[in-house]
């Protein structure tokens, strides 16, 4: 089907790193993911309700780069069986997916099931299964129901009821052929850009405000999906489900204690406020205290971060078989203030006291990914360690480039640099992760950057109706790695 290119493995030293010569270890699963809004198209079709990307894109396309919508993305509603046969030339072993809730519930709610919507994502899900891969399924992927966003999205607790009856349903008629479950992708992405910063839809900025309640339902959310997979379907479908958590690595920028301290702070208030609910019980000690603190010297009449009851602390520690983790750069941070220090207004980056940087010279082509390969190392080491041993699945990671070129040596080098580092961290540091997922298969709609920012091992010509699938080098390169479990010759 594609064109036959002789592989090459990249030099053992590639850029200034070293690469690890291990072999990749048996059961290792790689994959790749994408998600229902920015690849699938078809947004008003065969019953499928609006969700809260496409009111917003329609809304403000001033705030898209470039006016661009998913309406069609990759068209993949239509085209699903050709991106099924290029996964299956990769040679992936499982393939992260999203199901839009609102193609299956049009208005959110389990009164009213669209059966074209199960339909598609039934013939999806088998296929994969028939062709051996794995699907991993992400029930939540920010394209929240219009309806429920109307009612304040999340940050009104009934959200947390709704995505409870949803997951059910999607269980229901799709458990049969999912082992591997995601609950939410990305709180962190959500409740800081939808409901702090304004950044993604629905571009609210409850400053110190929104992104705490976000945070609360969420984790209430995904505490009873679990519940239900664990009460209801678990004996039967004999599947494993999870959160994926999203975090950069934060690095003291300098020895000093002060900034040593900040640096775990904001891995407290950035990667615990998600995770350590739901791996360690209640929120972060830092968190609380900083946010009470600042909440009373701001006169407020309690604090700004919702409280968990004992029984809520009880019923949401625990639920995850294992930590799914999206990550892509590394940030250094450095001591801001003190928590009884400049108090005024609410704000986040107040609570936690911190400034965050990067290095100049780091390699990136867009603000937010950085090739950072050894941040990637300590991150591993600092999930395991913290959040109890946890098998670690990374859920994302990739390279953007504004270019979209097919000759794609950096998309190459970085996943290359990431994955040496995760094969250090699995052997060196003795941590059990045990997958891989390229972000992403398909250049996709990559939110309010539009179709600007190239993130796939396969390119797709936006402009040409068909929505053409040409693989880049890298995705030859990938291809080889699955194969040989090796990312140098040495190893072979
Ligand atoms: C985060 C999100 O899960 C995904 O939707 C996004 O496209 C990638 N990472 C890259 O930004």
């Amino acid at each position: 089907m594609f064109k036959f290119i002789v592989f090459l493995f990249i030099p053992c030293v590639f850029g200034d790193a070293t690469l690890s010569n291990r072999t990749f270890p048996d059961g290792f699963s790689f994959g790749t993911a994408t998600a229902a809004y920015q690849i699938e198209g078809a947004w008003n079709e065969d019953g499928k309700g609006e969700q809260l990307w496409d009111w917003y894109t329609h809304t403000y396309p001033d705030k898209i780069d470039l006016g661009y919508n998913g309406d069609v993305a990759c068209d993949s509603y239509h085209k699903w069986q050709e991106d099924i046969q290029i996964l299956k030339d990769l040679g992936v072993q499982h393939y992260r997916l999203s199901i839009s809730w609102s193609r299956i519930l049009p208005n959110g709610t389990v009164n009213n099931i669209n059966q074209k919507g199960i339909d598609y994502y039934i013939n999806v899900l088998k296929t994969l299964k028939e062709n051996n891969i794995e699907p991993m399924v992400t029930l939540y992927h920010w394209d929240l129901p219009i309806i429920l966003h109307q009612m304040g999205g999340w940050t009104n607790p009934i959200t947390a009821e709704y995505f409870a009856e949803y997951s059910r349903i999607a269980f229901k008629y799709f458990g049969e052929y999912v082992k591997t479950w995601i609950t939410l992708n990305e709180p962190q992405s959500t409740c800081w850009g939808g409901y702090d910063s304004g950044s993604k839809a629905p571009g609210y900025t409850l400053a110190g405000l929104g992104l705490y309640e976000c945070a609360y339902v969420h984790v209430l959310a995904h505490a009873k999906a679990y519940h239900i997979y664990d009460n209801e379907f678990r004996a039967q479908q004999k599947g494993r489900i999870s959160i994926v958590i999203d975090s950069p690595w934060a690095e003291a920028a300098s020895n000093s204690s002060e900034d040593v301290e900040a640096a775990q702070t904001e891995r407290e208030f950035v990667l615990g406020l998600y995770a350590n609910p739901i791996y360690l019980g209640n929120w972060p000690q830092v968190v609380i205290d900083n946010v009470a603190t600042r909440s009373e010297l701001e006169g407020f009449a309690q604090s700004r971060l919702p409280q968990f009851t004992q029984e809520q602390i009880d019923y949401i520690n625990g639920t995850a078989d294992f930590f799914g983790l999206n990550t892509y750069g590394t940030n250094l941070i450095s001591h801001l203030n003190k928590p009884n220090e400049n108090i005024g207004v609410p704000n986040y980056g107040l609570d936690k006291g911190t400034s965050s940087s990067v290095d100049p010279s780091w390699p990136s082509d867009v603000p937010w990914v950085h090739q950072v390969p050894w941040g990637f190392r300590k991150l591993l080491k600092y999930v395991y360690e913290q959040y109890n041993h946890p098998e670690i699945i990374v859920t994302e990671n990739g390279w953007a480039d504004k270019t979209g070129t097919l000759t794609d040596i950096d998309r190459q080098s970085y996943i290359t640099q990431y994955l040496s580092a995760l094969l250090d961290a699995y052997y060196e540091d003795g941590v059990n992760v045990t997958g891989y997922t390229v972000w992403s298969l398909l250049d996709n709609f990559e939110w309010t950057n539009g179709y600007t920012q190239k993130l796939g091992l396969v390119q797709v010509d936006f402009e040409d109706a068909n929505r053409t699938r040409t693989p880049k080098d890298s995705y030859y390169w990938f291809q080889n790695v699955i194969k040989t479990k090796c990312l140098v010759e040495e190893c072979l």
